[in-house]
């Protein structure tokens, strides 16, 4: 098995382009009475598309009513009203534009007091909701997907993890201080995400291209926990040509 690659004139017609996968998916649901369930990302890659999600919904009366949705990670240590939490991107950036129903978002909690037990019951929710239809990935420069950071097995399921170093300096944008970045995170594993029906990963600029190549390429390993995704038999790489260059 592969992932598939497509490559784009620009993140924007990317970004385009996998909304209309989601809106295809959300429609098709629709007509038959039962939620579509979407698995979303955080970070700078997905704003473009969660803007293209909102002028559907606002243009072509795309109905979020009946979509369940569970994002990959939040951030150990933050509550939902905190700015560089998930829960707060998510609402910013997508949620409060749409007309899903309360209570039919999840992201997992940072805070929980038996952390262990939160995410059993995560997985047990995405169960209960009858699984993942279609995960939005990014891809980080260490090779996470999630929070999956490497090494990360296969098998892994949604868990407490730490973050590489790379990435905390990567993502410190989003806080005030580089060292307000937290260690640690709470992330949907690698078999969690390999069970959702369908999986579009997007990557954009020429800081992702090695290890878009590496995750795309390379023997899958727990040393880069994207190549995992060459198993999944319905997997695509979104690509602008920055990401594609050393293809
Ligand atoms: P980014 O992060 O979208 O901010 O580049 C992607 C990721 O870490 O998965």
């Amino acid at each position: 098995m592969a992932v598939l690659v497509q490559v784009y004139p620009d993140k924007q017609a990317a970004s385009a382009a996998v909304a209309a996968k989601i809106g295809a998916l959300i429609r098709r649901r629709n007509a038959e009475g039962r939620p579509a369930v979407l698995g979303l990302a955080t970070g700078s890659t997905p704003l473009p598309l969660y803007a293209a999600l909102v002028r559907l919904h606002r243009e072509e009366g795309l109905s979020f009513r009946e979509v369940v949705t569970f994002n990959l990670d939040e951030y150990e240590g933050l509550t939902g009203d905190r700015p560089e939490s998930y829960r707060y991107f998510m609402e910013e950036h997508l949620f409060r534009h749409l007309d899903l129903r309360a209570g039919s978002t999840h992201v997992p909690d940072g805070i929980a007091d038996d952390q262990p037990g939160a995410c059993v019951a995560y997985e047990q929710a995405i169960r209960d909701a009858g699984g993942l239809d279609l995960q939005i990935l990014g891809i980080g420069r260490t090779g996470h997907i999630g929070f999956n950071e490497p090494p990360s097995a296969r098998e892994s399921r949604t868990r407490r993890v730490q973050l590489d170093e790379v990435t905390r300096r990567d993502n410190a944008s989003f806080f005030t201080r580089p060292e307000d970045v937290p260690h640690g995170a709470i992330t949907m594993g690698v078999a969690t995400i390999l069970e959702a029906r369908q999986v579009e990963l997007l990557a954009f600029g020429s800081s992702k291209a090695a290890i878009v190549r590496r995750a795309s390429g390379e023997v899958p390993t727990s040393a880069c926990p994207a190549t995992w995704l060459q198993l999944h038999p319905d997997c695509t790489f979104h690509l602008d040509p920055g990401a594609n260059a050393a293809l």
